[in-house]
């Protein structure tokens, strides 16, 4: 192996895909296991290699030199092997200096509370302390050493901190764990009302909860997906001998990692449909799907599916918050599962907000919004039978489609423009 990452349970990383956007070697994954790596590090045959956990700290010993971030934050991620001698930086530190940079500027005269104390959150206290944050505490569930807070202590106590980073895996999928008050969510951000930046470092999903309450609340935020850009491209600088340029010219690094995120970005992240019945979201979504070559769901045909009957039966036995239920169910699985593709969901699904936290955690939501004089009822849809059942649920949900959209798309008769439409913004 020349170039890649090593670390135990890879088959997730994104690294190939963002390391081969950056320069043109390969980028191997090589998982080992904990018995393995001395030897891998003694006789090295790589000339530059990414390290995951849990192994940042295990390849330290076999250095000959260490970069000062790395030192500090006691955490390698990146080694080059000069002449057989390997040197070891941390360019974490650079991805997530990066990511609070886009987020909230510098960190400089912020109060500053980060979350977690594993790894990452000694990369955070190394990159608010070298921008001088006023202060810097690190929440955690039994506080013991100096600078340590309980949660609540965070919430009241220091409900004036500017900057909040998340350091833990809260909020990551499959989704487990929270503050015990506020399931998915590791603190409550509404109890700061001084509140300029949330940074989470969990990158899957893209848009963790975490995320979603700080942008509702019209605070800026953002995941770990550009932090782990940031980070690789600042190794592919190291790794091809541009040390000094890499640690010189922020400006560039910063515009290469936008340009890389904005790509990986709408690789992963899914477009979602929403709209009224008869509002053409399966039509368009199939017609995208195809345009853009990726997977499309119908979020109605899973339920169909799974319950291995019509939605017309389904509703006439369970009633419509039966249908709601398995809906929810397919909603949830469907944004799960699924990362690039194209989603349409039934009409009602914007109804409740599990299902719209869902679906926003992988996805872009796109209202279809053809005028009700074109809606036409249809004998198959139990809530959209009649001229006037679709006029009274179009007046009840409007309000409702256009908050939970990301973008609102006026649709006329041509599928192509709605289609054209979509994927514009989309890769706008
Ligand atoms: C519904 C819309 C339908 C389907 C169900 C309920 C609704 O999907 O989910 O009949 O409440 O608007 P379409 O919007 O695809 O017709």
């Amino acid at each position: 192996m020349n170039y890649g990452l090593i670390g135990e349970h890879l088959s997730h990383s994104f690294s190939k895909e963002i390391h081969e956007m950056c320069a043109d070697y390969t980028y191997e994954l090589c998982e080992l296991s904990p018995e393995t790596v001395a030897d891998f590090m003694q006789n090295p045959t790589f000339t530059a290699i990414n390290v995951t956990i849990p192994y940042k700290q295990t390849v330290m010993p076999y250095l000959c030199e260490i970069h000062d971030h790395a030192r500090r934050i006691g955490a390698v991620n990146t080694v080059v092997n000069r002449a057989g001698k390997l040197y070891g930086y941390n360019t974490d530190f650079y991805g997530l200096s990066a990511l609070t940079r886009r987020v909230c500027g510098t960190l400089q005269g912020k109060k500053v509370l980060i979350l977690g104390s594993g790894g990452t959150s000694h990369t955070a206290r190394a990159v608010a302390d070298t921008q001088r944050a006023a202060s810097v505490l690190t929440v955690v569930r039994n506080p013991k050493g100096e600078g340590q807070i309980s949660y609540a202590d965070a919430e009241t106590t220091h409900s004036d901190a500017e900057v909040i980073i998340n350091c833990t895996p809260c909020g990551m999928y499959p989704y487990a764990g929270g503050a015990p008050h506020i399931k998915g969510t590791p603190i409550d951000v509404t109890k700061f009302p001084r509140l300029a930046g949330v940074v989470d470092a969990v990158y899957n999903p893209l848009r963790t909860n975490l995320v979603q309450d700080a942008l509702d609340c019209g605070i800026p935020a953002e995941g770990g997906l550009y932090m782990l850009v940031a980070q690789a491209v600042m190794a592919c600088r190291i790794f091809l001998g541009r040390v000094e340029e890499a640690f010189s010219d922020e400006t560039a690094m910063d515009r290469e990692a936008d340009g890389i995120f904005k790509k990986i970005l709408s690789d992963k992240e899914n477009i979602v449909l929403t709209g009224m019945p008869g509002s053409g979201k399966s039509t368009v979504g199939k017609a995208l799907s195809e345009l853009l070559n990726r997977p499309f769901i119908d979020t109605d045909a899973v339920i169909v599916e799974r319950a291995g009957k019509p939605i017309t039966e389904i509703f006439a036995e369970l009633g419509e918050a039966g249908f709601r239920d398995l809906e929810t169910q397919a909603v949830k699985d469907t944004a799960n599962a699924y990362t690039g593709a194209v989603i349409a969901t039934g009409g009602g699904a914007i109804l409740r907000d599990e299902n719209i936290r869902a679906l926003r955690r992988t996805g872009r939501i796109y209202f279809i919004n053809r005028p009700l004089e074109h809606l036409i009822p249809t004998a198959d849809r139990p809530i959209a039978s009649t001229v006037d059942a679709i006029r009274r649920r179009y007046e009840e949900r409007y309000d409702r489609y256009l908050a939970t959209c990301d973008v609102e798309i006026n649709t006329d008769e041509v599928v192509e423009h709605t289609v054209n439409t979509v994927r514009e913004d989309f890769f706008s």
